[in-house]
């Protein structure tokens, strides 16, 4: 008569694990991509989340916004532009960034966040000022400087203020927006800023969740990548584009400390849920 109950019960359980192990724990989610994008994608990662810190863990979200902020670009006649997988943003660029990841999609987030029964504060730029940060000069292939504009380098986190609204129950949502020792605002690439974040924290988890499986090699997914297979295909030019910086700041943050960082499928519904409450996980687990 209860059969079915019972079932439901027993998948509750099959949590438990898994639940006693995260207990407490900081989980950092890079959201960005086109799992954003889809309105229905959009509720089952706030779902995720909400259950994550209902549960007792600690999740933090920082988003990204790539697409969006492209559309808003073109609508304006600008074409976006990228040098390695990082954004050129210049004056115009860096105030529709602003405008679409701090103003549009960060309180998006939060009120979804409100929506799902979950309490949520958002940070963004000088908005609580979590990310200091100052201008990254990138270097190309013969060493030569390439200036990128206001496009910024993590110079620190106040992790001690985002721990103290962790602790009042709050889950923190970021936008990738840092701010400079004069006061001028950056764009910094999101899954560079999630690493940081992750690695100030101490976090027992980085999960990246993007647009496809995870990192792909000749069209297949790589279940697990190390520094060494991850430079040799950024030097081959099978890892390019934004998974170039996805795949180092994840090196970044194992060698900070972090205990596991993973890129996932954020296409895939509860692609969080799926990664935190099952033994082998999904996409690419990445490895120093
Ligand atoms: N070897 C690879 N495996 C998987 N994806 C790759 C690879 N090389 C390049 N890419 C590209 O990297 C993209 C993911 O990075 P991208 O910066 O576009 O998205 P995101 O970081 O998830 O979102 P956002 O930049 O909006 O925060 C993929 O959609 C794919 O086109
Ligand atoms: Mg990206």
């Amino acid at each position: 008569m209860f059969k079915h109950l019972i079932k439901r019960a027993n998948a509750v359980l099959e949590a438990l694990p898994y639940l006693t192990k995260f207990n407490g724990k900081t989980i950092v989610i890079k959201y960005g991509g086109a799992a954003m994008q889809s309105d229905e994608l959009k509720h089952s990662v706030i779902q995720d989340v909400v259950l994550l810190k209902m549960v007792g863990m600690e999740p933090i979200l920082v988003h990204g916004g790539g697409p969006e902020i492209n559309k808003a670009l073109r609508r304006k006649g600008l074409e976006p532009k990228f040098v390695g997988g990082y954004r050129v943003t210049d004056k115009e660029t860096m105030k529709v960034v602003q405008k679409v990841l701090g103003e549009k999609i960060n309180q998006q987030i939060v009120s979804l966040i409100k929506k799902a029964g979950g309490k949520a504060k958002g940070f963004y730029g000088k908005k609580g000022r979590v990310i200091k940060a100052f201008k990254y000069w990138k270097k190309d292939a013969d060493g030569n400087q390439v200036d990128l504009g206001f496009t910024g380098q993590v110079g620190g986190i106040r992790y001690r203020f985002l721990n103290k609204w962790m602790k009042l129950g709050y889950i923190p949502v970021l936008s990738s927006i840092g701010v400079g020792k004069r006061g001028g605002i950056y764009n910094i690439n999101a899954d560079k800023a999630a690493a940081a974040i992750a690695a100030y924290l101490k976090a027992e988890k980085l999960i990246m969740m993007t647009d496809v499986l995870g990192v792909l090699e000749s069209g297949k997914l790589v279940s697990e990548i190390n520094t060494y297979r991850a430079e040799k295909m950024i030097k081959s030019g099978s890892i390019s584009g934004g998974m170039i910086p996805k795949v180092k700041s994840c090196l970044y943050s194992l060698r900070k400390g972090v205990k596991t960082a993973h890129i996932i499928d954020g296409r895939l519904p509860h692609a969080i849920l799926l990664e935190l409450f099952t033994d082998h996980g999904i996409g690419t687990m990445v490895r120093k």
